[in-house]
């Protein structure tokens, strides 16, 4: 055990070279870092997700991944509550989500519950303004990062509808009005961490747009956003993967009222209260979990939110 992590920091030394990332790609290897993953203690974890991070940047490394059915592993361990785990582990959840082979193995795996129950986490307790900018820092990071793979996965058709389905739109939605538009005291620090949160707003725009792309979710959308915000909205044009075009509708954003920003929340929620099937359906382990709604299935079984 006291071997293992030096070994570990060895390897990510060799996967950040490009000519030596090829020798640690084998199977067996990566078959071993997401056992890692799932089974040892935190510290293990951390390094093997760090390295699998590095690795996943390449293309044979998540067909590798896919065919070992690794995603499920390494998606469990997602919620694990470490913000240095969770980084390196959403990293290779984007990588991954790029893949189109690894569209149906998202959803067998819930992939896309995990993720919006990260947002929801990170909406419960997102850092106030003013407090720890590192910690804020970190948070933005990992939302960027979900925010990412759920434009990604929104790609496909059933997929953006199942992320709507688990009330995504809402969730995304409220990402867009965490604090911090308000321009704070002028410093350096302050700069920064409005610009952070605008980066932020920009990659949740994208997220939603690309769910507003597919014709089933698009009623959702209507009466949303203030009639000028919507109109911009729609005029980005379907699946525009450029970030930079967002930050148009990040400006108009932080332009609407108070008014207009409780109408915008009130809106989201009632997105959420509309989801169909939102009754108790049964109850399992005698009768310790009510099951509300199915969020997911697939060959594995099926994803379900219980209270
Ligand atoms: C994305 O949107 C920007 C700004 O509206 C536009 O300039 C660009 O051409 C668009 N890209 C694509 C691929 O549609």
């Amino acid at each position: 055990p006291s071997i293992l992590p030096l070994v570990l920091v060895c390897l990510i030394g060799f996967a950040a070279h490009k000519e030596h990332a090829g020798l640690i790609t084998h199977t067996a290897a990566l078959d071993l870092l997401c056992r890692i993953v799932h089974q040892y203690d935190l510290l293990f974890k951390r390094l093997a997700a760090d390295l699998l991070a590095l690795l996943a940047r390449r293309e044979e490394v998540i067909a590798e991944l896919l065919a070992m059915n690794g995603l499920g592993r390494l998606v469990g361990q997602l919620p694990s509550g470490d913000p240095a785990l969770t980084q390196s582990l959403l990293r290779v959840v984007c990588y991954l989500a790029s893949d189109s082979a690894a569209l149906t193995e998202i959803y067998q795996t819930g992939t896309i519950p995990v993720l919006l129950s990260l947002i929801a986490s990170a909406l419960k307790d997102w850092p106030s303004p003013g407090s720890n900018p590192a910690l804020t820092s970190s948070k933005v990071i990992d939302m960027q990062l979900v925010c990412t793979a759920l434009t990604r996965i929104a790609e496909d058709n059933e997929l953006a509808y199942n992320i709507r389905q688990c009330n995504g739109i809402t969730l995304l939605g409220k990402l867009l009005l965490l604090p911090g538009t308000s321009h704070g005291p002028q410093t350096d620090s302050g700069d920064k961490a409005s610009a952070e949160m605008a980066s932020l707003r920009a990659y949740a725009f994208r997220a939603l747009r690309f769910l507003f792309s597919m014709e089933r979710n698009r009623k959702v959308f209507k009466r949303l956003f203030p009639p000028d915000l919507f109109a911009a909205f729609i005029d980005l044009g379907h699946y525009n993967a450029s970030l930079g075009a967002y930050s148009s509708l990040v400006m108009r954003l932080g332009d609407l009222s108070d008014k207009q920003r409780s109408a915008l929340a009130a809106a989201l929620d009632d997105v959420s209260a509309d989801r169909e099937g939102a009754e108790v359906v049964r109850t399992v382990r005698g009768g310790q979990y009510a099951l509300i709604e199915m969020l997911g299935k697939g060959g594995y079984g099926a994803v379900w939110k219980a209270r």
